[in-house]
């Protein structure tokens, strides 16, 4: 069955697929929103202290659960810890991964319509309010973004169910520099741009009154989504890892990357947001409304923007393709489907479900649970309830139940590699992920009011 796995040629490969996982929309396009929406700098502070408190010992972690089983998100731990319950942090991730594939194939659709639209030049030569505009009537619709989502869908579908990740692995490696390249450029622009130094002060100069227990818990939820951790997404890959893949500069490369990323967009949209009087807390529609102003002040503007937005439908397509292969490894090897059958049986789902988020901006606009629609609640339910509580079990698991020595051999190869951290990432991963997000929840479901 091994053999059918996906196998990562070579080292750049392991990293090239881990970054490809963690770089996606949840840079580029939740990263700006979630920050405009919590308020700039100090939620950007507070994403910051996370991921690398937080979510970078817990990658390490999930790295040395897939590479020491060799296992899917759930039978990793059926190797590890036999006959326990534990295996419901995979349950808990495949889940996630499929739920998360809900909403964030909506999304990916949006991409490939601006793609077009920039490529048939009608991207171009409109006002900051004709950009909300056109974007609120075409993603109300029905048709146009049912169909993107389901082509994203299907695109998805046809790499994990043929197996073409090697093209995939190939071309990131050219695409994902490209996108960077890219992303400097329109930097450039952006805080070159009358006002700019505003959007700059917002991002980077704190205002710690903004800081409240949801902005913590976006925060949180933030590191988590964006650096593919909490849901088994790591545990998978890193189960094709190779014995000689060093696991802790892998976790430092892609964490440092992601965050990059991340602030770049961040350095892209916000100079913008101020300077054409768009709203910072926009929320999902903020990227789709803001960067074609930017792209308009770039000479050969249908170039520049229709490369971006296929540049960026492929860094989403590395993210759905790593989603989907979590479910789908699982529901092959524990549920004895072949793996044809798995992906397809997966994609179905998805695609329901994102049929629902996609309607839920439109159609089904009133329906709300919580004062959220279907979309909101699948993002809300993943990155801040499921994905945390995937990495506060993982950070328990690994820091508890397993025996330093093992955990030690497996991170630094046997001992020929070198660990520089390990104490720290050990006392990290043993008291302060646990406690911090186990705090963060307290706190945020509101039971610390409870108790007074
Ligand atoms: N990290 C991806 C992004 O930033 C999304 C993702 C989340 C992928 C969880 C896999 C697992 O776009």
């Amino acid at each position: 069955m091994s053999d059918e796995r996906v196998t990562f040629g070579s080292k750049l490969g392991v990293i090239f697929a881990s970054v490809g996982s963690a770089v996606g929309l949840g840079n580029i396009w939740r990263f700006p929103y979630e920050t405009g929406q919590n308020g700039g700098a100090a939620f950007l502070l507070l994403y910051v202290l996370c991921v690398v408190l937080v979510g970078l010992p817990v990658m390490m972690s999930e790295f040395f659960i897939g590479r020491h089983s060799r296992k899917n998100a759930a039978g990793a731990f059926d190797v590890l810890a036999p006959k326990t319950k534990w295996n419901f942090i995979g349950y808990n991730g495949v889940a996630a991964a499929f739920l998360i594939l809900g909403f964030y194939s909506v999304v990916a659709g949006w991409t490939l319509e601006y793609f077009f639209q920039a490529l048939t030049g009608s991207l171009t030569g409109k006002t900051a309010a004709d950009y909300a505009a056109d974007f609120s009537s075409f993603n109300s619709g029905i048709f146009w973004p049912i169909f993107w989502t389901t082509t994203f869908i299907a695109l998805t579908h046809i790499i994990i169910s043929v197996g073409v990740q090697k093209g995939i692995e190939r071309s990131s490696k050219i695409m994902m520099p490209m996108l960077f390249l890219f992303m400097i450029i329109l930097c450039v622009r952006s805080v070159t741009l009358p006002d700019a130094e505003i959007g700059l002060s917002f991002l980077f100069k704190p205002d710690f009154s903004k800081i409240n227990s949801s902005t913590v818990l976006s925060a949180m939820g933030q590191a988590f989504f964006s650096l593919s951790v909490g849901m088994g997404c790591l545990i998978t890959y890193s189960s094709y890892f190779g014995k000689d893949t060093n696991l802790q500069k892998t976790a430092i490369t892609v964490t440092v990357l992601d965050t990059l990323v991340a602030v770049l967009a961040g350095v892209i949209i916000f100079p913008a947001v101020f300077s054409f009087g768009i709203a910072p807390t926009a929320g999902p529609e903020l990227v789709f409304i803001t960067l074609p102003n930017v792209f308009q002040n770039l000479p050969m503007s249908a170039l520049w923007s229709s490369i971006f937005y296929l540049l960026l439908a492929i860094a989403a397509l590395t993210s759905t393709i790593s989603l989907h292969e979590v479910a789908t490894a699982y529901v092959h090897e524990e549920h004895g489907f072949t793996r044809k059958r798995a992906a397809f049986i997966v994609s179905f789902g998805v695609l329901v479900l994102g049929v629902i988020s996609s309607l839920s901006f439109g159609l089904l606009k009133e329906y709300t649970v919580f004062g959220l629609n279907f979309f909101d609640l699948l993002d809300y339910a993943t990155a801040k309830i499921m994905l945390p509580f995937g990495g506060l079990l993982v950070s328990v698991f690994v820091g508890w139940r397993i025996d330093r020595k093992i955990l030690k051999a497996e991170l630094t190869n046997q001992g020929t590699a070198s660990f520089y951290f390990f104490t720290i990432y050990a006392f990290l991963l043993k008291y302060i992920a646990p406690i911090a997000i186990g705090l963060i929840f307290i706190n945020e479901l509101g039971l610390f009011k409870l108790l007074k």
